[in-house]
């Protein structure tokens, strides 16, 4: 079997390589010279635990190729998968250029049947907008070749990916025929080894399935973020009500931790396009306004606790910073809670000295010489007025408190993601600033 992944970011690299895990023949292209020569000289352009591994093992077996073409790439293959980016338009709605580009050289150079399966997060509605694209381009060519559309959203997570694509709860198929959800069942049955099911449905609940998982996940964040805001002024603890309503198994306990607000290039972008196509066709998501409300306001509130320490005199003042990535085990800066609390402190006159683990030259790409980057987490809090944590990467999660006590000026923790235990910092003498719970 031979199949074409387009677009090798996140999602296309990471799914192209573990289909080519499964023996088939994958061929992935991106219009970016730069990552398809890097990936043709055995070098990844992102950071994904697990990752270089299989595409090792795939490219030495001959299974995992990459170009620029993607002409020459559709040659014998049964499906197509289009995981382009769907950045947001201005207006919140997700642009759909890059998709519809490729459907398009899709249409130009397809000679025979294919699925095309959207596998980028697109709205309700784009399937049919890749259809006719296609059949556009087909039309000009005067040619007749039969073709399947599809919608495949993808559910992984960044940080754990290959495991998540490897060993997924489901996979969402939105199919118009029985022809193509053959090819696209031959392709997910190796995958779904344990059991976990493919849920094949129609189109246009496939493309609004992934926007509803996003943003129901989003609202679990806000709600936490909400409630602990809650907590910090009665005098109640997060952990504990985290702990007491997650272990109730209509709840469940995953994505209820509070933090710095939700960002990456998923959440943000995803529930401000739901909004925008419900807005659109005259039906106000109020809940998901809300969410996004909650989510701007999260995103200070380690901020504010900065500065009412300080009584607002942050200048000249400077801060260690841990963590720079939207969220651990990935180099992903996009909506960034770091971005937030380093534009405002330096809005407020302090300066920023920052470590992350692997995020550290796309931060310097996006911040450039406007904060000080250190070689690791100890070297940051050299003379620094306080730590602020942002990001909850393991190697964060058991400092040497001493050591950390010798190198701040002031035992001062301000802890965005309640990775610390207050009691023990007590005892440390630390003055601790955590979220939703007592300082
Ligand atoms: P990305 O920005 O990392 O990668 C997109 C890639 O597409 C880039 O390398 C770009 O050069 C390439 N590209 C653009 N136009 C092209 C064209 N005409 N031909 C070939 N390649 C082209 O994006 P991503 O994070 O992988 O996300 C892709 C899509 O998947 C988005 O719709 C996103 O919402 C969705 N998604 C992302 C995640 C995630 O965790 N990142 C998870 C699920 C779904
Ligand atoms: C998210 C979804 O979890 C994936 O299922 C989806 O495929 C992906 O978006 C997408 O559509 O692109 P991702 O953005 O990689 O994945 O990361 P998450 O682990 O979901 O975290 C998103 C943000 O929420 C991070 O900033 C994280 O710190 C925050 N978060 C997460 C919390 O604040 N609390 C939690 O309990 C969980």
């Amino acid at each position: 079997m031979k199949i074409s992944v387009i677009g090798t970011g996140y999602v296309g690299l990471v799914s192209g390589t573990c289909f080519a895990e499964t023996g088939v023949d994958v061929v992935c292209v991106d219009v970016d010279q730069r990552k398809i020569d890097m990936l043709n000289n055995g070098q990844i352009p992102i950071y994904e635990p697990g990752l270089d591994d299989i595409y090792k093992r795939n490219v030495e077996k001959g299974r995992l190729k990459f170009t620029t073409g993607l002409a020459d790439s559709l040659q014998d293959t049964e499906a197509v998968f289009i995981a382009v980016g769907t950045p947001p338009d201005e207006d919140g709605s997700a642009d759909l250029k890059y998709v519809l580009a490729v459907a398009r050289e899709i249409g130009q150079n397809m000679d025979h049947y294919m699925v095309v399966a959207t596998k980028s997060t697109v709205p309700v509605g784009t399937s049919v907008k890749v259809k006719e694209a296609i059949l556009e381009e087909l039309k000009k060519r005067k040619v007749d070749i039969p073709f399947d559309v599809a919608s495949n959203p993808e559910f992984l997570k960044e940080g754990s990916a290959v495991e998540d694509f490897l060993r997924p709860d489901r996979i969402v198929i939105g199919t118009e025929s029985e022809k193509a959800q053959k090819v696209m069942k031959r392709l997910y049955k190796p995958f779904l080894l344990n059991g976990h099911p493919i849920l094949f449905m129609d189109i246009t609940s496939a493309e609004m399935t992934k926007y509803a998982a996003n943003s129901m996940l989003a609202t679990r964040i806000s709600f936490i973020n909400d409630i602990a805001n809650l907590c910090e002024i009665m005098g109640a603890d997060i952990d504990a009500v985290r702990k007491g309503i997650g272990s109730d198994p209509r709840i469940g306990n995953k994505f209820l931790y509070p933090g710095t607000g939700y960002g990456g290039s998923c959440f943000p972008k995803d529930v401000q396009a739901l909004i925008r196509t419900a807005d659109e066709h005259g039906h106000s998501l109020d809940i998901l306004k809300a969410v996004e409300k909650v989510n701007d306001r999260q995103k200070s509130v380690l901020f504010h606790k900065i500065y009412s320490h300080f009584n607002g005199d942050l200048k000249g003042r400077r801060f260690a910073l841990w963590g720079l990535a939207f969220k651990p085990k990935t180099d992903d800066m996009r909506e960034a809670p770091s971005l937030v609390v380093i534009e405002k402190l330096l809005q407020a006159g302090a300066t920023v000295t920052a470590y992350d683990p692997v995020a550290m030259d796309e931060a310097r790409r996006i911040l450039g010489d406007k904060i000080t980057f250190a070689k690791d987490e100890y070297e940051a809090c050299i003379d620094a007025d306080g730590l602020v944590l942002i990001t909850e990467w393991p190697e964060f999660r058991l400092p040497n408190f001493k050591v950390l006590e010798r190198l701040l000026k002031d035992k001062l923790i301000f802890d965005g993601r309640n990775i610390y235990d207050p009691s023990e910092l007590q005892e440390l003498s630390f003055t601790y600033y955590p979220i939703g719970r007592k300082s």
